[in-house]
């Protein structure tokens, strides 16, 4: 099975794709993690993509789209994905068709996760990040016990250098110029679950296991 999550910065795509990847036995596919994670290795990847992060702007096709390619034909995605942060336009939708048909494998659905723009300002304004296990905590929300130490794991937390209020904005505006075309493309589809991120992250991860529970009879019936 291989999924879509989508939604807004914010909307609490990295925290529910960790959880929904861990219950249905997915690999999670996050390209914006795969660049800051090489940018802080030093490696050539990160570097490309870094002036495009801090502006909040898309990094240029070649370089998602040979990243996604490489990292979708890697063993352990073997048994499935959930991709979190590709694609955000038509260009890249249509690069992962190719993808898809290349590897010989298909797009079962995509869960929407959608909050609305003053949420996302609030949410990503007190996020914490763990530099070695990637939990996401929030200062008012999902606290830590400690703000400098990982509840699961130790790891150091530290706030992500793009959730500044400028980069938000233009993140917000990045997202709405490319994601409203996709929402519409795979609503016609059929493939659009949409669930109210604007709630407990409890409650917004128990429709989306519904829906993939849902998905995961229909894709049984396929094969
Ligand atoms: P990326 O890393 O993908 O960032 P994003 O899409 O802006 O999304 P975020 O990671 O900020 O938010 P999220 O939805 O995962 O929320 P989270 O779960 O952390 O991309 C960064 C950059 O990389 C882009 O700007 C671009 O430059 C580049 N890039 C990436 N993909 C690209 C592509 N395909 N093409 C070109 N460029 C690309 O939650 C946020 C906070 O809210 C946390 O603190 C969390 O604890 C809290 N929270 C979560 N859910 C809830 C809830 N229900 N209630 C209360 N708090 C909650």
């Amino acid at each position: 099975m291989n999924l879509m999550i989508i939604g807004p910065p914010g909307a609490g795509k990295g925290t529910q794709a960790k959880k929904v990847a861990e219950e249905f036995n997915l690999v999670q596919v996050a390209p914006g993690e795969l660049m800051r994670r090489a940018l802080n290795k030093g490696e050539e990847l990160g570097l490309k993509a870094r002036k495009y992060m801090e502006q909040g702007v898309l990094v240029p096709d070649e370089i998602i789209v040979e990243l996604m390619e490489w990292r979708l034909s890697q063993p352990d995605a073997v048994q499935g994905a959930i991709l979190d942060g590709f694609p955000r336009n038509r260009s890249q939708s249509r690069a992962l068709d190719g993808i898809m048909a290349r590897l010989d494998k298909s797009l079962d659905g995509v869960l929407f996760i959608d909050v609305p723009d003053d949420v996302v300002v609030e949410r990503l304004s007190g996020r914490l990040l763990c530099k070695k296990c990637k939990k996401a905590y929030h200062l008012a929300f999902s606290p830590p016990k400690d703000e400098s130490a990982c509840d699961r794991c130790g790891g150091e937390l530290y706030h992500r250098e793009d959730d500044n209020p400028t980069t938000i904005r233009e993140r917000l505006h990045t997202f709405h110029s490319g994601m409203d075309d996709l929402i519409e493309d795979y609503g016609q589809r059929g493939l659009i679950f949409r669930v109210d991120g604007n709630r407990d992250i409890e409650d917004v991860h128990r429709d989306l296991v519904g829906a993939v529970h849902s998905l995961v009879g229909s894709v049984g019936e396929k094969q």
